[in-house]
């Protein structure tokens, strides 16, 4: 991808998260140069992939499969392990309309996606045997507390305010329907990567032209400006 692509899209995804009432934290908002002229007290955000995060799957149509996040809060694997401390995570997600999250599944990670406002997020599910293929299992979920059961390849579609835990093993395929979605998500600590299991060969993070300046840092980039 190139900067500017990324640069225009986390300034839209800023408005958009403005626009839907969600207040990012101040880090969201730090340039390269603020990242530069800043101290130890922050390396909780770099050691824990806090921050802005895009992807094309390194498959350079973002348009039609792709996302946008932003990871507010995340532990580390010891937190999971020792059961303390942050054993969890936050995120949101800006799917544009159409725009595939293509399928996939974590082995660790049980996370709950939440439609936080906009049109409508669908979701397609099926169950992943050993060799990260689809099983034709039916697919029980629980949907705000309620359980629902959809065939393989089924697709729950979610409301704003409505939600889907999506327990490890459970493929998942999202996109937005009508308009742009706002999605939260909370989950057991994120480990962006070891624990995504994609049905296709593709890639998590992109491969950046640097055309211009970059606008915000993305969560793999801390360490070009930041040296505590
Ligand atoms: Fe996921």
């Amino acid at each position: 991808m190139n900067r500017s692509q990324i640069n225009s899209i986390i300034r839209d995804g800023e408005m958009f998260a403005l626009e839907h009432g969600f207040k990012l934290p101040p880090f969201a908002f730090w340039t390269p140069e603020d990242w530069a002229s800043k101290g130890s007290e922050c390396r909780e955000i770099a050691q824990n992939g806090l921050g802005w995060d895009v992807t094309d799957f390194g498959l350079s149509d973002y348009a039609n499969k792709g996302v946008l996040l932003f990871t507010v809060r995340n532990g580390k694997l010891e937190n999971l392990k020792t059961g303390k401390g942050k054993i969890y995570c936050e995120k949101i997600l800006i799917c544009k309309p159409n725009q595939l999250v293509l399928h996939h599944y974590h082995k660790s990670k049980t996370e709950d996606i939440i439609n936080r406002g906009g049109g409508t997020l669908e979701i397609v599910l099926h169950w992943a045997n050993k060799q990260n293929q689809f099983t034709d299992q039916s697919i029980t979920v629980s949907c705000d507390g309620t359980q629902r059961t959809v065939e393989a390849g089924g697709v729950v579609l979610l409301a704003p305010g409505e939600s889907i835990t999506l327990e490890p093993y459970m493929y998942h395929q999202f996109r937005a329907l009508g308009s742009a979605v706002l999605a939260g998500e909370v989950s057991t600590v994120n480990d962006d990567a070891n624990d995504n299991f994609f049905l296709e060969a593709v890639g998590r993070f992109p491969t950046i032209v640097e055309d211009e300046m970059p606008y915000r840092l993305l969560m793999t980039e801390y360490g070009t400006f930041y040296k505590p």
